[in-house]
């Protein structure tokens, strides 16, 4: 009996391997140190970011968030002066490594900024532009892509009509889904949202929020906000930075009702920032 299943994995292997399915990480960050010139933005900081989950970034202005952020996807490369160190792996490759193809990078990991910047162009070339320099041409093709990423986005019901209207017709929200459905065109893993609806109205921003809770799913999303609220409602990890360090970092429910270190709880209890 025994020795037929002696090639078999014991059960125990299997569960172990599912429990922990739950957290795998898809980024592993080690000693990032981010400088624009001499001066040091971002001092050294480690931390995994898990697959599937929302991990928000929170801190005071000028903490280092966005330059964070930025390195992730090598957006930084495009201001003079700024360099990085340390590693970023993903997918057992340091993204901050000079060999690293940046264009297809930056598909894989898409990022949406504060300000909806949508192309002054059709809604539909919005989502398609980046495809067709990407070498999809086949009208066919193209609109089953532009129609999955606006349902994803949720936003397809309101512009189906409409595919062919100026992008600029939209309102602040829908430009923000928009170019929430553009990035998910290029079938990116990992989100990083900037502030997104930090620009928005009450009524957009709930939209976005509930748009990025649903997007988990299929993506790991890393968003900075400076609203403390939205923070709490979205995401299932929350960094705390000061000052280009990471002050704390862990499940968003305890950073938000017990923190373990004072300036957390300073912070998130609007004492300062
Ligand atoms: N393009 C830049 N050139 C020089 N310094 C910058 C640049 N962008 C940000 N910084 C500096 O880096 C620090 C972190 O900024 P940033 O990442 O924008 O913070 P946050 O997003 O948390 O507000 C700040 O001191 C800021 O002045
Ligand atoms: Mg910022």
């Amino acid at each position: 009996m025994v020795t037929a299943f002696k090639d078999e994995p014991i059960t125990n292997h299997f569960l172990d391997h599912n429990s922990q399915q739950q957290n795998e990480q898809i980024l592993q960050i080690n000693h990032l140190e981010i400088f624009y010139g001499e001066k040091r933005a971002v001092n050294g900081i480690t931390l995994d970011i898990e697959k599937n989950a929302v991990t928000a970034l929170i801190g005071p202005s000028g903490c280092g968030k966005s330059t964070f952020l930025r390195s992730i996807n090598r957006m930084n490369d495009l201001i003079p002066g700024a360099r990085a160190k340390g590693e970023i792996i993903y997918e057992d490759l340091n993204i901050l490594s000079e060999d690293i193809n940046v264009v297809a990078l930056r598909k894989e990991i898409g990022m949406v900024f504060q300000k909806p910047n949508p192309f002054p162009k059709s809604i539909y070339e919005n989502i398609t532009h980046a495809l067709k320099f990407a070498g999809i041409k086949k009208k066919s093709e193209l609109d089953v892509i532009v129609e999955e990423s606006l349902q994803k986005a949720a936003l397809w019901d309101e512009v189906k009509d409409r595919l062919h209207k100026s992008a600029l017709s939209l309102s602040g929200g829908q430009q923000q889904r928009l170019c929430i459905a553009r990035t998910i065109a290029m079938k990116p893993t990992v989100m990083l949202l900037d502030e997104p609806s930090s620009a928005l109205d009450p009524i957009s921003n709930a939209k976005v929020e509930d748009l990025i809770v649903d997007l988990k799913k299929d993506y790991s999303i890393i968003i900075v906000t400076h609203n403390m609220q939205q923070a709490s409602r979205i995401s299932d990890k929350t960094a705390f930075f000061l000052s280009g360090d990471l002050i704390e970092y862990d499940a968003t429910e305890k950073i938000f009702t017990n923190p373990s270190v004072k300036k957390t709880e300073e912070y998130i209890s609007g004492r300062f920032g």
